[in-house]
């Protein structure tokens, strides 16, 4: 395990532990290449599911679930694979209480086996069809079997959750006496509060001997599974089936991931894991699902906003220490930001409508960028008012929206005012309406209309209208991008524009959600330089 002394256990935490039955140490079983193949929509090529395995190896996983040998032939050479690469994680295979199926794990060639039947009576009912002194006699007779060629067997008693705990805790000791070197307490379906969980757990811990390693083995469809592994780590439990973001049979297992951090960063609990693998074999695992699963934006840990921060309080306090708002540091998962306070605001502090002033200024000295206070201001509205309609100010909008008002003329040195504008648009020509105050000596108010093939248009040619008499212009390029997707996307145009009699050309740009407003704003700008750099009108 490795060292982060960024971690606090809080008083509260040392103080229960007595009252726990915590493990030494904390095994991991990935069932990511088992139970998260069949994750709805989701399967792995061979040379995928070698990569995984060798990935999970590199991350020091203890036990790989590599598959379920007899359910196809495609599952069985994956597995025997596997085997063959001689990795260090002891790779296991899944098999029904059935001779067919401990037979093609023997086949596969494989570390060890893990053998499962139903204990609820809604599965030996309507599932399996037997009585409960049936799957005793087929723990009996299958893992007996099993023991000729494995030294390492695990045993699973599917649904154990809905099962009544007498007779779980009969099936599992069976499963002990014939042979079972591990056992597992799964939450099939999910259905089981921490509590009842880790009384459950408890109750199986203390019926059996101290060296059988429990494991835990929870679903997640009221979301509880992690918080469940870790009820059964708190009462007994020492090995962790997971899979990596949490895949699996519907709303998928623990995930590997939270499960981990949660241990090593709440309890401590010593684990062969190289932590700062996890980000990096989410990220494999995730090119492997093919688009169909993604990494959630808030997922924890791997989530893209686990690590980002918008509030300006946050942010202030990030400045002086990174850990007043991130209970690890990115890093210990293998996250590359640097601890550089810069850094950290850069990559992570998102601007919105919670961001403060110092996370702007930091961000605004970092880039170069000296601004005076009306212009600090300014960009501080923009980012608000951004953000006040539900936009998140991307890298690419914060630069725009900077550039935009570094570029800005001086309001006392401006020769054109845009006062007003009125766009009819739809299903009739488009019009515009502007009203411009023109500085030639004096301010003079103008006021023009035109028609156009656009809104866009229909603005422009009403405000070379107003500045006509003042200078010739005509529109050489102009030119509009979205500077993130979406239909709320800031929009940036780029004009050039020629004065014809001196025949300058002057090239500017604009930045607004609404594409007549960059126009008009880029167009108005563009006059600016005209009067001033051009004509000298002052
Ligand atoms: O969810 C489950 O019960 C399983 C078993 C095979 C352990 O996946
Ligand atoms: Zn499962």
């Amino acid at each position: 395990m490795e060292k982060n002394s960024n971690i606090n256990v809080s008083q509260i935490m040392a103080e229960i532990r007595d009252s726990l039955t915590l493990p030494d140490k904390a095994y991991f079983f990935d069932t990511t290449l088992r139970d998260g193949e069949q994750t709805p929509g989701i399967s792995f090529t061979h040379e995928e599911k070698k990569s995984i395995a060798q990935t999970l190896n590199e991350m020091k996983i203890d036990v790989i679930e590599a598959g379920f040998p007899v359910t196809s032939k495609g599952d069985f050479e994956a597995c025997k694979s596997i085997s063959k690469l001689g990795l260090n994680s002891e790779v296991m295979g899944l098999a029904r209480m059935a001779k067919l199926d401990i037979d093609k794990v023997i086949e596969a060639d494989m570390d060890s086996i893990h053998l499962f039947i139903a204990t609820s009576d809604i599965h030996l009912k309507s599932k399996l069809q037997m009585s409960q002194e049936e799957v005793i006699q087929q723990i009996q007779r299958h893992i007996s079997y099993a023991k000729e060629h494995f030294s390492t067997i695990l045993f699973s008693a599917e649904d154990a959750t809905r099962s009544e705990i007498n007779y779980l805790i009969r099936a599992n000791i069976t499963a002990i006496e014939n042979g079972a070197t591990r056992i597992n307490i799964p939450d099939t379906v999910g259905t089981i509060s921490p509590k009842a969980f880790g009384y459950m757990v408890n109750k199986v811990y203390k019926a059996i001997p101290k060296e059988i390693r429990i494991a835990v083995h929870c679903h997640n469809d009221f979301g509880l599974a992690v918080a469940n592994t870790i009820a059964g780590f708190e009462n007994g439990a020492s090995e962790a089936q997971t899979t990596i973001m949490g895949l699996g049979e519907r709303a998928g297992n623990a995930s590997f991931e939270e499960t981990a951090m949660s241990l090593y960063a709440l309890y401590q609990i010593p684990m062969n894991i190289i932590t700062t693998k996890i980000f990096p074999t989410a990220k494999l695992i995730e090119s492997y699902c093919g688009g169909k699963i993604k990494i959630g934006r808030l997922q924890p840990l791997i989530g893209q906003n686990a690590f980002a921060h918008e509030a300006g309080i946050h942010a202030h306090a990030m400045i002086r220490n990174a850990r007043t708002y991130e209970p690890i540091t990115p890093q210990l998962i293998g996250i590359n930001r640097s601890d550089n306070v810069i850094d950290i605001i850069e990559q992570s502090i998102k601007f919105g409508k919670h961001s403060g002033g110092h996370a702007l200024k930091a961000k605004l000295e970092d880039l170069g960028i000296n601004s005076n206070e009306h212009q600090f201001g300014k960009i501080m509205t923009h980012i608000k008012e951004f953000g006040d309609k539900g936009h998140e100010v991307s890298e690419e909008d914060f630069l725009a929206i900077v550039k935009d008002v570094m570029g800005e003329i001086p309001e006392e040195e401006q020769h054109v005012i845009l006062e007003e504008l009125t766009v009819l648009t739809g299903s009739i020509t488009p019009t515009s309406t502007v009203r411009l105050k023109i500085r030639n000596g004096d301010f003079i108010e103008k006021v023009a209309s035109s028609v156009g093939v656009g809104a866009v248009d229909a603005s422009v040619k009403a405000i070379v209208k107003c500045f006509k008499p003042m200078s010739n212009i005509k529109l050489l390029n102009f030119q509009l991008d979205a500077i993130t997707g979406g239909t709320e996307a800031l929009g940036h145009v780029t004009i050039e524009i020629l004065d014809i009699e001196s025949k300058t050309i002057v090239k500017t740009s604009a930045t607004h959600e609404d594409i007549v407003m960059c126009s008009v704003l880029a167009l108005i700008k563009g006059l600016n330089l005209i009067a001033k750099k051009i004509k000298n009108i002052d």
